[in-house]
């Protein structure tokens, strides 16, 4: 039996268990001084981390390769120095409380408003589709910030999307300045990069669309310059093969385009793929429940044979015994635990103990009320300590 508190060799990286906290948007950054700032971290969001450090792997919120990339208010980037220097504080103190971080790096693609891109500008994505149906967190007509249907994207041109390749080099050139050991790229959940693998929204007829190589072209050129930026096995991939999340039309080819992604990704040197598959056929990853017909046990076999990496497994697990049958099944080697990690920043212990774990206010998850609902959940041994046990 796979124990959870068994360390794991994450390429040159020594976890120091199976437990991996996923990313998870929080909204707690700082407006810039400047509008090409960008949204920053800041000492709030280190003390965040910081408390979370006990994990085997951290996994940073989403971040920005550019201003282009803003689909949500209030996610941070890595394209400016002030998100260098504030992301710097944050890695400070996980490395300081003995953690490992990694950093996630995305571009939203067609899944934006202008309301939050520079100048009022429209999304691009792989082709001009708009993803009718699907809303993000942005500026509505009286300027507040509420839900917004996503606007009609730009097409990028094809040296643009090169230009794209850089640009995700340059923001992991950043991450690494910034002090993470590691970065993973966001190329789920219907966003710039499943965009482009997606066979039926990709109708382009330059060399990132048609065939298999060309739709996974624009992933693998992100993967060879970030690898080469931080070396083999600081780097992973997030994929969500059958996702419909941000209006992904279905795709006959998932399967075979997914198989080939993974080999690819490992002949490249990739360290893991993490998949996230409890999302509804709705989409709605908020009420996803454990769905695994989504993506079978058969179909991960297959995916492992190709890859010689870990492979990361997240979907609504709350329990040591559920993460380590799954373990056990020697599909997946490290296990995420998302929305546990909200409200139990001692996560690791109590999962090690026994102990019970604190349950957050949905309310709070998304909010500028620093840190209410945010870092103001005590450890368990604390809280017993003062008499406050669940
Ligand atoms: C996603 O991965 O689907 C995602 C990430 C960050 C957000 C929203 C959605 O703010």
């Amino acid at each position: 039996m796979t124990s959870l508190f068994d360390p794991y060799d994450l390429g040159p990286v020594r976890l120091k268990s199976r437990i991996v906290m996923p990313p998870m948007t929080r909204t707690r950054t700082t407006e810039g001084d400047l509008p090409t700032d960008g949204d920053v971290p800041n000492a709030l969001m280190a003390t965040y981390y910081g408390q979370r450090a006990s994990a085997g792997l951290i996994i940073s919120e989403v971040n920005d390769v550019d201003q282009s990339s803003h689909g949500y208010a209030r996610v941070p980037g890595i394209h400016s120095e002030a998100q260098v220097r504030g992301w710097r504080v944050v890695t400070d103190e996980v490395h300081r409380r003995g953690g490992t971080i990694f950093m996630q790096l995305w571009h939203v693609g067609r899944l934006a408003h202008s309301s939050i891109l520079p100048n009022g500008q429209a999304p691009v994505g792989a082709t001009a589709e708009r993803a009718e149906g699907s809303e993000v967190f942005a500026h509505g007509p009286d300027g507040r910030l509420r839900f917004m249907p996503v606007d009609t994207p730009r097409a990028l041109g094809t040296e643009e999307v090169s230009a794209m390749v850089r640009t995700f080099a340059n923001a992991a050139a950043n991450a690494r300045r910034a002090g993470f050991d590691g970065v993973e790229i966001h190329a789920a959940n219907g966003y710039l990069i499943e965009q482009f693998m997606n066979s039926v929204l990709n109708t382009r007829t330059d060399r990132y669309g048609g065939s298999l190589e060309n739709r996974t072209r624009f992933l693998m050129e992100i993967v060879d310059a970030v690898v080469a930026e931080f070396g083999p096995g600081r780097v992973g991939v997030r994929l969500s093969p059958f996702g419909k999340y941000g209006s992904m039309p279905a795709d006959p080819l998932t399967e075979e385009t997914f198989l080939y992604v993974v080999e690819q990704l490992g002949r490249r040197g990739v360290a893991y793929v993490h998949l996230l598959y409890e999302l509804l056929p709705d989409g709605n990853m908020e009420s996803a429940e454990f769905k695994p017909r989504y993506l079978d046990h058969a179909m991960l076999a297959k995916a492992r044979a190709k890859f010689p990496g870990a492979f990361i497994w997240c979907g609504g697990f709350t329990d040591r015994a559920r993460a380590e049958a799954s373990l056990d099944t020697g599909l997946v080697d490290l296990i995420a635990f998302g929305r546990p990690y909200i409200a139990n920043p001692d996560l690791s212990e109590r999962l090690r103990n026994g102990w019970p774990l604190a349950v957050a206010d949905r309310s709070t998850y998304y909010t500028r009320n620093g840190e209410v609902g945010y870092t103001d959940f005590p450890a368990y041994s604390n809280d017993r300590a003062v008499g406050k046990a669940a």
